[in-house]
């Protein structure tokens, strides 16, 4: 196999790559539509399924699969996924050819934590599929994971062949292969300026432009190679797990529940608004004659058919001034 043309491999044959997401605030829609755009590099075809749908005997034909899943309520599937789940639990033995990996979000502030990506992927496997590579469990920084996650689990799935056998001899090769191909990015469109030139360059130019790919591979491997120091940010982080965590489980949460907000107590800091996945919450003008600086004479308003009662405003808010209550 070392002397197998990897051009010849990553390019002809059947190359589908099926990248499925289960998602209710669209995370994981959002980094499954990130890594169809990654699998060209690997001469894979990508195809992106939202699991509400999608027709589980058809996995049977799928040779590369990847999963992205969050978890919701109390270690529950998303709403998309639901269905698909209790299926697959009763498909049976079909995924002889299939070869999958899965990436689970969620939030460790939860006593179930990933539990759909872990349902996942056990489920999987009992149907017969072979896990190419290890599941990765992703807190609420999911990004930096998630990603590792791909780089890892994409060259794999490029190399499994048209028999949907895994050549793990190819898989440097193929690392190597796809480091030089050149995605193409849609152009985008230059809008017609006017003002002096100075500042119609200014207009055009982007302030930040898109790093090549090697060099941020060479920082990657540098940041990996060195111990660096604990910041007083990672430190912080550590805290605010705690906190949410113990936030988390003195507070009603799930769809039983809204947020509600005592006028009295807000200071119209606007943390809420931040914080909420939703767009749930708003601020609105209220008559405060004593107060004058603009945010201040604002209060949070809770959008109660969009609110899912996930905490976080209340989590947020500096001066207790959200609790959550029961809908009914
Ligand atoms: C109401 C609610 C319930 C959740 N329950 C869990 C849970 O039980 N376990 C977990 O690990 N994460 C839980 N999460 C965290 C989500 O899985 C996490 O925010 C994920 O990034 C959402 O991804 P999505 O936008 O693709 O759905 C919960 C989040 C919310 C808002
Ligand atoms: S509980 Fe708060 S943060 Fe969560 S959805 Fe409702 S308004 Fe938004
Ligand atoms: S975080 Fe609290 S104080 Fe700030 S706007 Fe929201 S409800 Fe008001």
């Amino acid at each position: 196999m070392s002397d197998t043309d990897i051009t010849k491999f990553a390019t002809e044959g059947n190359r589908d790559l099926h990248i499925l997401f289960g998602s209710q605030s669209g995370n994981s829609e959002g980094l499954a539509e990130k890594w169809q755009k990654e699998a060209p590099r690997y001469g894979l075809n990508p195809t992106v399924h939202d699991m509400d749908g999608f027709d589980i005997k058809s996995m049977s034909e799928m040779t590369r699969v990847m999963i992205v899943c969050s978890t919701w309520g109390e270690g529950e599937m998303p709403d998309n996924a639901e269905e698909l789940y209790q299926e697959a639990l009763d498909a049976g033995s079909i995924l002889s050819k299939t070869n999958f990996s899965v990436c689970s979000l969620g939030d460790t502030g939860y006593d179930l934590f990933c539990q759909s990506g872990k349902d996942w992927d056990k489920t999987l496997q009992d149907m017969g599929g072979a896990r190419i590579y290890d599941r990765v469990d992703c807190d609420v920084d999911y990004e930096m994971p998630a990603e590792e996650w791909m780089n890892g689990v994409m060259p794999k799935l490029a190399c499994v062949g048209d028999d949907g056998n895994f050549v793990p001899e190819l898989e440097e090769k193929m690392v190597a292969y796809a480091s030089g191909v050149e995605i193409d990015e849609p152009e985008e469109e230059v809008e017609a300026v006017g003002g002096t030139t100075a500042y119609q360059a200014m207009a055009t130019v982007p302030l930040f432009f898109k790093k090549p790919n090697k060099w941020l591979k060479r920082v990657k491997g540098v940041l990996a190679e060195d111990e660096l120091p604990t910041t007083g940010i990672e430190k912080a982080k550590e805290m605010f797990k705690e906190l949410r965590k113990v936030t988390l489980k003195s507070l009603p949460q799930g769809r039983d529940y809204i947020a509600l907000v005592d006028n009295e107590k807000c200071i119209g800091c606007t943390q809420c608004v931040y914080y909420c996945n939703f767009a749930s919450i708003d601020m609105i003008s209220w008559d405060l004659n004593a107060r004058t600086s603009q945010f201040e004479s604002k209060k949070a308003l809770i959008l109660d058919d969009t609110c899912v009662g996930c905490t976080l405003c209340a989590f947020a808010c500096p001066v207790e001034a959200i609790t959550m209550e029961s809908k009914v």
